[in-house]
């Protein structure tokens, strides 16, 4: 059975047109977009634009799986992982039922081409072996799985998804669209198209927040402004950091790790997380802490200490260019809101002492320390990942927000591409964000996704009227509920090496 032709009433109202019709295939053609676009945001270079530095790097986008360079702009996307029951099954069904669907970065940066689902899919370390597919692709964490990593803070797995524990899972297939209901279809017909072959093992639905919080992640902070820009695939905008290919792509310039097998070339390896954020209980550390400065009410008080856990105002204005008071048309203005480095502008210095425009532990600051590091963005010793995750759960009730206590389980679903999970997020996680000693001395845990193994977390500097005080965290905000590592394969590797 064919799987993109499968049409709901929802999807209808997309559709513009039949491009080709027979009675077996039918190519849908869409007229809005199935990503977001909230302003703030990078926009994404034009198909063309893509070519053309895709052409001068060398890179093939049409080989590429769309998520991976994309980032953080789907409006709906279920993550479907599964286990593999019968290998030489599931081999003919990738190739005949799934590697048609994939769609690549090509397909997505234009609406005329998206489809009316757009699927990407990624396999385990164990989910290679079940494919019979041996080779070390040299990368510790993904060889080990994500539920033996001790380097992520997390208090065991205790807290975790039970589905994530145990090397049950051997792949995953993202699902985006802009509706319920085309990724439901899409989902039945190709659950029913791979039969016995897989098993379900677990499924998460995220989906961008409503209205005014569309880009904004659950805390309310819009996300998503600071991907790096990857050479081969845009030009960047001011303040965007300049990666080579090769720190997202493997086997691509700047690939740090060598000896991989040539089939990975043009993939890139998938971190999921299932982060659960207490947002109730976040709000109400915010209102019972506020920042005393004169002029600042207990509500602007608040408000300035969440942007200064985060390093940005909800609206995305960073904190280092408005210390003070939120200003959304910064926030708004992609020309300036990444245009900064923690450096004062005419002296290209960094001030090592002073955190009143900026904690050091703050979670952007920590996650990308920009000129903290005194090297350069591209520097082989720096270290970069796309995310390209989306909010999953409810919005908070207000039986919620007046309890202070969270009922029904919101959060991120986390996901980050790099050539190297060790260079890349484990990186992140271990040696930045857990990390108290960091670039300028004692700063304490990034406040926001810092873990100290369940136990409380000292903050520094959050407080700009006194840098010697520490901020104790007895909760964690962010709580792991585990996840898994992937590979994310070029569309030849699934054709020529993963179906045969
Ligand atoms: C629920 C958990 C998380 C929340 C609520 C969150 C929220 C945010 C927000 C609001 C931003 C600012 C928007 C932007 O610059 O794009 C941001 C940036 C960022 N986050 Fe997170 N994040 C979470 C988890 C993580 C994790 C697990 C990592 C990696 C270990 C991470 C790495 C980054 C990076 C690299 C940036 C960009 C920093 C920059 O370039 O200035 N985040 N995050």
């Amino acid at each position: 059975m064919k799987l993109n032709f499968i049409l709901t009433l929802a999807s209808l109202s997309v559709i513009t047109g039949l491009v080709s019709a027979t009675s077996v295939d039918l190519k849908l053609k869409r007229e809005t977009s199935l990503l977001i676009d909230p302003a703030g945001l990078p926009t994404l270079p034009t198909v063309n634009a893509a070519k053309a530095a895709a052409s001068a790097a060398n890179i093939n986008l049409d080989d590429i799986q769309g998520d991976i360079l994309i980032g953080m702009l789907k409006n709906m996307e279920l993550f479907f992982f599964f286990g593999i029951a019968n290998a030489t099954d599931f081999k003919a069904k990738l190739k005949s039922d799934i590697l048609p669907l994939v769609t690549s970065t090509t397909q997505l940066l234009d609406n005329s081409t998206q489809p009316i689902t757009a699927l990407n899919i990624a396999f385990s370390q164990t989910g290679l072996l079940a494919l019979n597919v041996t080779d070390s692709m040299s990368d510790v964490p993904f060889a080990g799985g994500q539920a033996v990593d001790p380097n992520l803070g997390d208090p065991g797995t205790t807290n975790w998804v039970p589905e994530f524990v145990g090397t049950n899972i051997h792949g995953v297939i993202l699902l985006a669209s802009d509706t319920l209901d085309n990724i439901n279809s899409q989902l039945a017909s190709l659950k029913s198209a791979l039969g016995d072959s897989v098993t379900e093992i677990y499924s998460l639905q995220g989906a961008a927040r409503p209205d005014n919080e569309k880009g904004h992640e659950h805390f309310g902070f819009l996300d998503g402004i600071s991907n790096p820009a990857v050479v081969g695939f845009r030009t960047p905008l001011p303040g965007q950091a300049v990666v080579p290919t090769g720190e997202i792509l493997v086997g691509e310039t700047g690939d740090r790790i060598t000896g991989r097998p040539s089939w990975a070339k043009d993939g890139s390896f998938l971190v999921f997380r299932q982060l659960k954020q207490l947002v109730p209980e976040f709000n109400k550390f915010l209102t019972d802490n506020p920042i005393q400065q004169p002029g600042l009410t207990p509500q602007n008080g608040s408000d300035l200490l969440g942007a200064r856990m985060m390093g940005r105002w909800k609206s995305g204005a960073p904190v280092f260019l408005a210390p003070l008071a939120d200003e959304p048309e910064l926030g708004r203005d992609t020309s300036r809101n990444n245009d900064f480095n923690y450096a004062d502008p005419t002296t290209g210095l960094v001030n090592t002492t002073d955190q009143t425009k900026c904690p050091f532990s703050a979670h952007i600051r920590k996650t990308r320390p920009r000129a903290d590091l005194g090297l350069p963005e591209n520097s082989t010793s720096n270290h970069h990942i796309i995310r390209a995750g989306i909010p999953y759960g409810p919005e908070v009730s207000t039986e919620e927000a007046s309890s202070n206590t969270t009922a029904t389980e919101r959060g991120l679903a986390f996901v980050a591409y790099q050539s190297s999970i060790g260079n890349g997020f484990q990186f992140l996680q271990k040696l930045w964000a857990d990390k108290t000693n960091f670039v300028h001395g004692n700063v304490g845990f990034d406040p926001i996704i810092g873990a100290n193994k369940g136990a409380s977390r000292v903050v520094n500097g959050l407080d700009p009227t006194d840098p010697t005080r520490s901020i104790t965290l007895v909760t964690d905000f962010v709580v792991s509920r585990g996840g898994e590592y992937f590979f994310s394969p070029s569309l030849s590797a699934i054709a020529n090496t993963l179906s045969v």
